[in-house]
């Protein structure tokens, strides 16, 4: 089978001469071309759930994926001594028909989330400083309950005046100007600013939230989601077994791992030239071409990462994808942090607008599931790598532990991912002048469509439901 391995030779060289990528399948033997309705790249939560629907509706799908498992920015951590599970990535989904289903046809159990945790204990410190326990002056709004609940009701009833928001990013012309400030000065403006520690804790990973723009943060929360949590609708689901991961490790044998799924697999070349996408693949045990007449493209689209693809973008889907920045993401879990298991910390800095803490830097500490484990969110507006984001929150911890008479411990990272790139916008003044617009317009556009995070919310339930009711139909349409 050695001679499967090697990979053509003759598609590389074509590769590092073209500019936009053009394949060969006369390079490829025969057994290694797959036809197939559609291919989709990107096995997380928006490309996984499109090629379930699709298989489950009689079409043929071949998926791809980079890692080692579906799920995309589902974590779920496992202790290697006790078998002790829990997820620290995505956990919480709203009671929706749609997620019923899909768990439900995986026999992947759901509960509701519990609506508050007896004997849970709330901490603030500055986690960048001193990491010392602060009381929160009353000058902070958000330390007033009854301002707090007024400010979910007022922040509901303005988000209830943009019904478009629910699923794609369907924009008026001309885009509502409250849309476009910085959510800081929304909430000013409309006095819910004791709404900021809610957004702070909920729309983690977008940078400073204060400076997000209105848009983007009512798409994070919208006001379902703030119904579910404040007791104002049926609450949020989450895995009865802490283990969204077991959801995707069954959607992976039931597309047929190495036969339709293919994980570890890279992709090298995607030619959109003729009637039919081609895309050439590097997996696990070999190369193949799949032949679809649809491409899915279901990872972030930066334009970096496309090319990364091998995709032959136009001119336009360049100028377009490249308009994107992207915010920066991570989850971490803590084995004996030294954080009393019942105590939760929140970062604050009482000399930032509204006791905000400014990123980069840590939300915050929270007990994990699993005793002796404690999970850290750390996000930022700008490039950190990996040793930095764990130098840091090794430090914080240590500092809090020190500073506030907690015996000391030898804390250790455990469990520890990057989700970058994690939020992708473009400016105010893009917004208005239609970019979104732009945007869309490229479905379907050259045999391809486009899903995810970025399409709609970093949100499943939102993305699953934009999935049955835009996506998916328009897709299956043109098959
Ligand atoms: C820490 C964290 C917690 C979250 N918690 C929740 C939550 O509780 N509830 C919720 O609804 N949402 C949550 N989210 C939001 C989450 O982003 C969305 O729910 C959802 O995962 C977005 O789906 P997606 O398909 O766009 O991206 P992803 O799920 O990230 O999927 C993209 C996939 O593409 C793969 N990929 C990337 N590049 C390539 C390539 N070149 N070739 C092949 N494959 C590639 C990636 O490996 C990944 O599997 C959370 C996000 C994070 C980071
Ligand atoms: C979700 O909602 C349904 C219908 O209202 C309800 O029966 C169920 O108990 C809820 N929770 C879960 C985990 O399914
Ligand atoms: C702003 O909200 C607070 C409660 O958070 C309330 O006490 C105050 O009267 C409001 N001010 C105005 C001008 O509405
Ligand atoms: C955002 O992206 C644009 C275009 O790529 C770039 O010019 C700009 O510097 C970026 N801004 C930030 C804050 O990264
Ligand atoms: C707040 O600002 C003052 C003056 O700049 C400084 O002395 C103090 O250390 C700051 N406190 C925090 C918690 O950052
Ligand atoms: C810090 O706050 C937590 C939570 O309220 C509390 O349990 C702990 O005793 C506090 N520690 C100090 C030193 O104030």
């Amino acid at each position: 089978m050695q001679s499967k391995l090697s990979f053509p030779l003759s598609f590389l060289s074509l590769l590092s001469s073209a500019t936009a990528a053009v394949i060969d399948p006369s390079s490829f033997a025969s057994n290694a071309i797959l036809l197939r309705d559609v291919v989709v790249i990107g096995g997380g939560s928006s490309g996984t759930y499109a090629a379930v629907n699709l298989k489950r509706a009689g079409h043929s799908v071949a998926l791809i994926e980079k890692e080692a498992r579906l799920g995309g920015h589902v974590d779920t951590f496992q202790d290697p001594a006790t078998g002790g599970i829990f997820d620290y990535g995505v956990v919480a989904l709203l009671n929706t028909s749609f997620v019923r289903d899909y768990f439900a046809f995986f026999q992947e159990p759901l509960m509701d989330i519990p609506a508050s945790n007896p004997g849970a204990l709330d901490a603030f410190a500055n986690l960048r400083t001193d990491a010392k326990n602060v009381t929160l002056p009353p000058t902070v709004p958000w330390t007033d309950a009854a301002a707090v609940f007024g400010a979910i009701l007022g922040y509901s009833a303005q988000i209830s005046q943009y019904p478009f928001l629910v699923g794609g990013y369907n924009l008026p012309n001309p885009v509502p100007a409250d849309l476009l400030l910085p959510f800081g000065d929304f909430l000013a403006k409309y006095n819910l600013t004791a709404f900021a520690n809610m957004a702070f804790r909920f729309d983690q990973g977008m940078g400073n939230i204060l400076a997000t723009t209105t848009l983007y943060a009512f798409k994070y929360l919208p006001k379902t989601t703030v119904d579910a949590f404040v007791g104002l609708a049926p609450p949020p689901v989450m895995s009865a077994t802490l283990n969204f991961q077991g959801l995707y490790d069954k959607a992976l044998a039931y597309l047929g791992s190495g036969t339709n799924a293919f994980v570890n697999s890279h992709v090298l070349a995607i030619d959109r030239s003729g009637p039919r996408v081609l895309v050439a693949v590097l997996t696990p045990s070999g190369p193949r071409l799949i032949s679809a007449k649809k491409l899915l493209v279901a990872i972030q689209p930066k334009a970096s990462s496309l090319q990364g693809l091998g995709l032959d973008l136009s001119v336009q889907e360049n100028n377009i994808f490249g308009q994107f920045n992207n915010s920066y993401y991570w989850d971490i879990v803590i084995k004996n942090s030294g954080i009393p298991p019942n105590v939760g910390v929140t970062n604050v800095d009482l000399n930032a607008s509204l006791a905000i803490a400014p990123m980069p830097g840590l939300y915050g500490f929270a007990p994990a599931p699993l005793p002796g484990y404690t999970n850290a969110y750390y996000g930022s507006p700008s490039f950190r790598t990996d040793a930095q984001v764990k130098a840091e929150t090794l430090a914080a911890v240590k500092k809090y532990v020190a500073a506030n008479g907690l015996p000391a411990t030898s804390p250790q990272i455990v469990g520890f991912n990057s989700h970058a790139p994690f939020w992708l916008t473009v400016s105010p003044s893009k917004i208005a002048s239609g970019f979104y617009s732009q945007l869309n317009a490229l479905q379907g556009q050259r045999n391809t469509w486009w899903t995810g995070a970025t399409w709609v919310a970093h949100d499943s339930t939102a993305i699953w439901d934009w999935s049955e009711a835009t996506l998916l139909p328009a897709l299956k349409g043109s098959l």
